[in-house]
């Protein structure tokens, strides 16, 4: 090609490619979209991956990071819907899928038994292999018809880079000895659409609604201190209730356990749903790591002192079907957003003295409005009216039992009070005496069986 004289020389066509890569074939319409469709499809079943293995994942960082990349997976599967969408009329085709074998890649990690095998399933076979794919596509495709998939494939690559950072720590700390040559060896051949057959999906995957946790949580019966208790009583000053909120924050780490259930087993909704929903999840999540940080500034080790328990995300997942589940969360939600809620937490982290536990706040509430929006556009819209659909919520959170004495006489728990322990190490931190009367608080959950959308769960 002769040189292409551009204005003073400037880069041609937006900067885009050169002239050069702007001449070459690359890949047609048709051929772009059903790659666009193979991609689209892998991150779909990731994101089912990933939030289908949160609940019964024991390692804290794994159910963070799970709820993370369930989310990234979801958005670029979102994104991709839309691209393919732009290029081509309806019906799409998006549900269909692209290989057999590559349906059976994803079914094997779907049913990986154990954390080593999910994990390299995952990070060490699944993503790669998008990666390559998502590479060949921008080396293959003409970046000036294509410019639109392009940029979202770049995108797409950056947070693939990240998550592969991720499971490198992963697969080095934790898989040492547990591979299993053979089966990654059918994954290698079922994600390049060998045909291959079936080991742990032989048997459809079934969902694990029990949250497990590592051993961080040695108490996860414990509910011997009523944090709301403490929070909404004015005698106690505001500094020692961010101690109460960094706990209610880290104990959230159910609702993504309980979450992950209603996603995983509500079949036939729209994506937008699916999409949305996750957003949610990956919220809560952050709100338990915000939890974890406001420990961690004040040096506490938590899981020594704080007894952070299961019984929400237990409960629900294991005596209420997903739709109850929703409603639940619903019906907390909508009680977060009045005076007692989520502005009080805030205004209480303003006047701690404490500006993290304030940031916190003020994002933990930011997220809270959007929460309630997803409620109201997945979850109040199939009710007739707002006060119904509140009403089956707060049934719906009145039947699940939550079994305080019978937990403590079966020997689960001891409902031990952690305050007064954690509250002397926040005060060292603080270097201040601490106060008797905060020192003696010792409400349990107990006397609130009989109310128990009095006590707040988790949101
Ligand atoms: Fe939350
Ligand atoms: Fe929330």
């Amino acid at each position: 090609m002769k040189p292409y004289p551009t204005y003073r020389g400037l880069p041609p066509l937006g900067g885009l490619c050169s002239m050069e890569e702007a001449m070459k074939p690359g890949l047609s319409v048709e051929q772009c979209v059903t790659r666009l469709k193979r991609y689209h499809y892998a991150f779909k079943r990731l994101h089912q991956i990933f939030t289908a293995r949160i609940t019964a994942e024991p390692i804290l960082e794994l159910k963070n990071a799970f709820s993370l990349h369930g989310h990234i997976c979801a958005e670029h599967t979102s994104a991709l819907r839309k691209r393919v969408g732009e290029m081509r009329e309806p019906p799409l085709g998006l549900e269909e899928i692209p290989h057999p074998s590559l349906e059976i890649a994803f079914d094997e990690i779907l049913a990986a038994p154990g954390t080593e095998l999910l994990v390299l399933g995952l990070y060490a076979k699944a993503i790669p292999a998008l990666k390559t794919a998502l590479e060949k596509h921008v080396a293959d495709t003409n970046k000036l018809v294509d410019a639109p998939s392009v940029r979202l494939i770049r995108f797409a690559l950056l947070e693939i880079e990240d998550m592969l950072a991720f499971g490198k720590k992963v697969i080095e700390s934790l898989t040492k000895g547990k591979e299993n040559p053979e089966w990654l060896a059918l994954l290698e051949d079922a994600f390049a659409d060998k045909p291959v057959e079936r080991q742990f999906s032989k048997t459809p995957f079934k969902y694990d609604g029990v949250p497990k946790r590592d051993e961080r949580f040695p108490d996860p019966y414990n509910m011997g201190v009523n944090a709301e208790t403490f929070l909404y009583d004015p005698q106690y000053p505001p500094q020692p209730k961010t101690v109460m909120m960094f706990y209610k924050r880290l104990r959230e780490v159910d609702v993504p356990e309980m979450m992950a259930s209603i996603i995983t087993e509500t079949t036939g909704k729209p994506w937008e749903y699916y999409r949305d929903m996750t957003r949610q999840l990956w919220d809560e999540a952050r709100h338990a790591m915000m939890g974890e940080v406001g420990f961690a500034q004040l040096g506490i080790d938590w899981s020594k002192k704080v007894m952070v328990n299961f019984t929400w995300s237990l409960g629900l997942n294991t005596q209420l079907t997903p739709i109850e589940r929703h409603a639940v969360l619903y019906f907390i939600e909508q009680g977060l957003m009045p005076k007692n809620g989520k502005r009080f937490e805030w205004e209480v982290g303003q006047k701690s003295g404490n500006p993290l536990s304030a940031l916190f706040q003020d994002y933990d509430w930011a997220d809270e409005v959007l929460h309630a929006k997803i409620g109201r556009d997945w979850y109040l819209k199939d009710f007739d009216n707002p006060q119904d659909a509140i009403r089956y919520g707060d049934h719906c959170w009145s039947k699940v039992l939550m079994g305080w004495r019978e937990w403590r006489d079966k020997g689960l728990t001891q409902h031990r009070n952690w305050w007064p322990d954690t509250y002397r190490d926040a005060c060292k931190a603080w270097g201040v005496e601490p106060d008797p009367k905060i020192l003696a608080f010792n409400t349990t959950y107990e006397q609130v069986r009989a109310d128990l959308k009095a006590i707040t769960g988790s949101a």
